[in-house]
């Protein structure tokens, strides 16, 4: 049995994670928000001094796409400086650090599926703190796998899936975007997946240390997404009416941060390093839906 310290527990992807270190017998230190900040160094700092753990995982960010763009400070100090503080401390006491990042690094003109050999590109704010996060922890010099994830949804927290479910619920017609393509990815998927690498690491494994993408599979645009979570609805009798997506542009619909048009990622990588299969994410979609 090892220790893990788990930032962002109550996090979509946080919650799943907690249940899947303790289905795996680990002690598990919980923190949420409240219990680590993890912008505040001495607080990070005090953490690593006071506690005995073997491995950090760090699921915290500040995920509030849009909102990032007035809130600069804040998603920097929580999506880069956050990261760096554990990252230094991993460092300093010689632990390994999973790190999540984001398919948002991937905004870069590149209409294929991204590899981690491109040069990382991103035109929102929250997209370029990430990016410093992932910067900053491969800078420390610590022992750090980190996954680009995408598209998230899950049983916990707020997410695409069940925004779609609420809002059909009370309308008939909804506009979509049409030019967004990216691969949508169960936290719960995403967090057995954690766990299995955090087994390897654990085990002595030292030459897996990098950046990996990490989502589902097929890729698809998010309007068709929409329709999907629909149709699925609808057969698992949680609507009871259809829902007509219609397809608008990105432009016309004026979110405020730009997201990349294209995100679709090659899972080759992990797959091949971890020997772990990414999953389907329409298996994942009625467990969504019903939670
Ligand atoms: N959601 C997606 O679609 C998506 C896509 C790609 C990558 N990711 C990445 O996946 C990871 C997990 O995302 P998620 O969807 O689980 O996000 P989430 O549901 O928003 O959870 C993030 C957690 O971080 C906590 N947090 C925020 N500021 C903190 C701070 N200063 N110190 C400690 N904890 C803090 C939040 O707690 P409070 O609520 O109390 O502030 C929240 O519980 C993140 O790295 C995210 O960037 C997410």
């Amino acid at each position: 049995m090892s220790k893990i310290l788990l930032t962002g527990a109550q996090g979509q992807v946080g919650r799943e994670l907690e249940e899947q270190l303790l289905l795996n017998n680990h002690q598990v230190i919980s923190c949420s928000h409240h219990d680590l900040d993890i912008t505040n160094e001495d607080e990070v700092a005090s953490m690593f001094f006071n506690v005995d753990f073997d491995l950090v995982i760090n699921s915290a960010a500040y995920t509030a796409v849009d909102k990032a763009e007035d809130e600069k400070d804040l998603a920097y100090a929580v999506n880069a400086l956050g990261p760096k503080y554990l990252a230094n401390g991993c460092k300093q006491k010689n632990i390994p650090l999973i790190h999540i990042s984001t398919d948002y690094v991937y905004d870069n003109n590149i209409e294929d599926f991204h590899t981690e050999l491109e040069t990382p590109h991103t035109n929102c704010v929250y997209g370029n703190t990430k990016l410093y996060g992932e910067k900053y922890v491969q800078e420390s010099g610590c022992n750090a796998v980190i996954l680009r994830a995408s598209w998230i949804f899950g049983r916990f927290g707020k997410n695409f899936v069940k925004a779609m479910l609420n809002l059909g619920k009370t309308r008939d017609t909804l506009s979509v975007v049409s030019d967004e393509l990216g691969n949508p990815t169960p936290a719960r998927a995403l967090a057995t997946d954690i766990v299995a690498i955090a087994n390897q690491l654990l085990q002595g494994r030292t030459d897996a240390f990098g950046i990996y993408n990490y989502c589902g599979h097929e890729a698809i645009s998010r309007d068709e997404f929409a329709r999907v979570i629909f149709k699925e609805a609808l057969k698992h009798k949680l609507l009871d009416h259809d829902v007509f997506v219609r397809s608008i542009t990105s432009q016309e619909f004026g979110a405020k941060a730009v997201r990349p048009h294209d995100s679709r990622m090659s899972t080759k990588k992990f797959e091949e390093t971890f020997n772990l299969a990414c999953p389907k994410w329409i298996d994942y979609i009625e467990e969504t839906l019903k939670a």
